[in-house]
C-alpha cells in the first residue's frame, strides 16, 4: 500500500505561496533600495561550506546544536550555512588587496540553524547582512547605526523599536577589573547576564550562586541592568577604553537626532566569538513579538584568520521572519494588491489568435503589465475574472474590433470607457491619463 506524502514543508520552514513572495520580494526591495542609497553592493555566496568554517568562528550553540550539516560524496563534511558572517570574512580574505575600501557590501541569503520553531524562530530563514570594512571604526559604527535607523525609516516606522549597545571590551573590563571574575567564568556569567532580563532578580540571583557568583559581586550584576546604572558607572568606568568609544557614540548619534532609538543595555552579550567591540541588538517593543529584530557588532580578527592581514569589520544581520512580524504588528505592510494593468478578452475562440496579439502589442508599447483569458469568455465571467486577477482595465476583443483594429477599454475601478487604437490605449496605460 502506498502511503500519501504529506503536503506540508518541513517542521521550521516556510512554502512561499505568491501572496507570501509578494510580501517578502517588497520587503527586500525596500531593504536593496535603502542599502543602495548609503552605497552598499549585493555580494552572495554559496549555501554548503566546509564544516570547519564554522567549528571555529561561530558560536558554540549553533555549532553543537544548531547546524545542518553532510558528507559529500567525496566523503568531505560540509555545512548548510547557519550565518553568512564566515563566507562573508572568507570572500573578503580572498580577494583583502584589490577590494577598494571602504568595503560596503550586503546580502539576503536563506540560512538554517536547526531551532524548535516558535514565534520569530524558524529553521529556515532569509537574513539581511550588512558589513561594512577599512574605514574609520567610529564612522563605520555611526555609519551602521544611521543605516539601521534608515531602514525603519523607509518601512515608515518611527517607533516601535528600540536598538540595544553594549561593547565586549566593557563586558570584559568589568568581569575582569572591576569584578575580578576567574577567566573561565566569564562565559557562563555572560550567558546569565544575556538572559537575566527575561529572569527577574531574584531568579538572576539564584542562577548567579549556582556559578559560585554571590554576595557584592553578584549584586552589581543586579544592579548592572538597573536604568540608572551608566550614571553609577561613570567614576568606575572612567579608564576603560570601550567605555569612552560607546559614550562619544552615543554623544554622536545625539548630534545626529537618533540617540532616541539607542541605548546602552549591559546585558547585550551576543553569542558569537567573533564580535571585539561594540555589539547591538534590536528589539520590537509590541508585546507579541519578542525576538531580536537584529543583532550585530564589529569583529577585528576575523578576516585575518584565514592567513594575510586583519582586516576590521562592523555590521549586523536582521531576520525576514521578525522584520515581517513588526512590519505586520505595527501595520507597515501596505495594500501589495492594488489593482494594475490590464486583462484583454475574447468573445469567441476566432479572435483567440487576436487577442495574444493586441496583448503583446499592449505589454511592449504601455510596458504594462498586461494578462489574457486563456479561453473566450462571456462578459459576466471575464469582469469576474478581471478582479480575481487584480487588474485595473479590460479590453475586449471582437470581430468589430479586429476589423476596425479600434478597442473598447474599461476601468473597472471607475467604470470610464475608453476607444482608441494600440497606440492610443497604450499611452493612456503609460501616462495614467
Ligand atoms: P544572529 O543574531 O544569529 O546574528 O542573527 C541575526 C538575526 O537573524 C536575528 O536577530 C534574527 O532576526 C534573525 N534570526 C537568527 N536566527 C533565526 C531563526 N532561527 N529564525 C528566524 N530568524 C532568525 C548573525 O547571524 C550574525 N552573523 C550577524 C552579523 C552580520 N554580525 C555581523 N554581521
Amino acid at each position: 500500500m502506498t502511503q500519501n506524502i504529506s503536503t506540508q514543508p518541513y517542521k521550521g520552514t516556510r512554502d512561499f505561496y505568491p501572496e507570501d513572495c509578494r510580501v517578502r520580494t517588497w520587503m527586500f526591495d525596500k531593504l536593496r533600495t535603502t542599502l543602495g542609497r548609503f552605497g552598499y553592493e549585493e555580494y552572495d555566496g554559496p549555501m554548503l561550506e566546509p564544516f570547519e568554517l564554522y567549528a571555529s568562528k561561530t558560536s558554540e550553540e549553533i555549532v553543537n546544536e544548531q547546524l545542518y550539516w553532510l558528507v559529500d560524496r567525496g566523503d568531505r563534511k560540509l555545512a548548510v550555512r547557519p550565518e553568512m558572517t564566515p563566507t562573508l570574512a572568507r570572500m573578503v580574505a580572498a580577494r583583502i588587496q584589490e577590494l577598494p575600501k571602504p568595503i560596503r557590501w550586503f546580502s539576503i541569503p536563506n540560512l538554517w540553524r536547526y531551532e524548535r520553531p516558535q514565534r520569530g524562530r524558524l529553521r529556515e530563514h532569509w537574513q539581511l547582512n550588512v558589513d561594512v570594512f577599512g574605514g574609520s571604526r567610529p564612522n563605520e559604527d555611526l555609519e551602521i547605526c544611521q543605516l539601521v535607523h534608515a531602514i525603519f525609516d523607509g518601512f515608515g516606522a518611527r517607533s516601535g523599536y528600540e536598538v540595544r549597545l553594549n561593547h565586549r571590551g566593557l563586558t570584559n573590563f568589568i568581569f575582569s577589573d572591576l569584578l575580578k571574575l576567574p577567566a573561565e567564568k566569564h562565559a557562563s556569567v555572560g550567558r546569565l547576564l544575556d538572559a537575566a532580563p527575561k529572569m527577574g532578580d531574584s531568579k538572576f540571583l539564584a542562577a548567579l550562586a549556582e556559578e559560585q557568583v554571590t554576595g557584592k559581586t553578584a549584586q552589581f550584576l543586579v544592579d548592572l541592568l538597573k536604568p540608572d546604572a551608566a550614571k553609577r558607572l561613570e567614576k568606575d568606568l572612567k579608564n576603560c577604553a570601550a567605555w569612552q568609544e560607546l559614550t562619544a557614540l552615543l554623544q554622536r548619534l545625539e548630534a545626529l537626532g537618533l540617540r532616541s532609538h539607542f541605548r546602552f543595555d549591559p546585558s547585550v552579550m551576543r553569542g558569537f566569538m567573533y564580535y571585539t567591540g561594540l555589539v547591538l541588538e534590536a528589539f520590537d517593543l509590541h508585546p507579541d513579538n519578542n525576538r531580536a529584530l537584529f543583532g550585530g557588532g564589529r569583529y577585528d580578527n576575523l578576516v585575518g584568520m584565514f592567513g594575510g592581514p586583519a582586516l576590521s569589520g562592523m555590521g549586523f544581520g536582521m531576520g525576514d521572519v521578525t522584520l515581517r512580524n513588526f512590519l505586520e504588528v505595527h501595520q507597515l505592510v501596505p495594500n501589495l494588491q492594488a489593482a494594475n494593468g490590464v486583462l484583454v478578452a475574447h468573445l469567441s475562440e476566432a479572435q483567440e489568435l487576436d487577442a495574444l496579439r493586441l496583448a503583446d502589442a499592449l505589454r511592449s508599447a504601455s510596458e504594462q503589465r498586461v494578462l489574457t483569458t486563456l479561453s473566450a469568455e462571456k462578459p459576466k465571467k471575464i469582469f469576474a475574472m478581471a478582479e480575481r486577477l487584480r487588474v485595473q482595465y479590460v479590453v475586449f476583443v471582437g470581430d468589430s474590433e479586429v476589423t476596425s483594429q479600434t478597442f473598447a477599454m474599461k476601468n473597472i475601478l471607475t467604470g470610464d470607457q475608453t476607444l482608441g487604437t494600440v497606440a492610443e490605449l497604450s499611452f493612456k496605460l503609460k501616462t495614467k491619463s
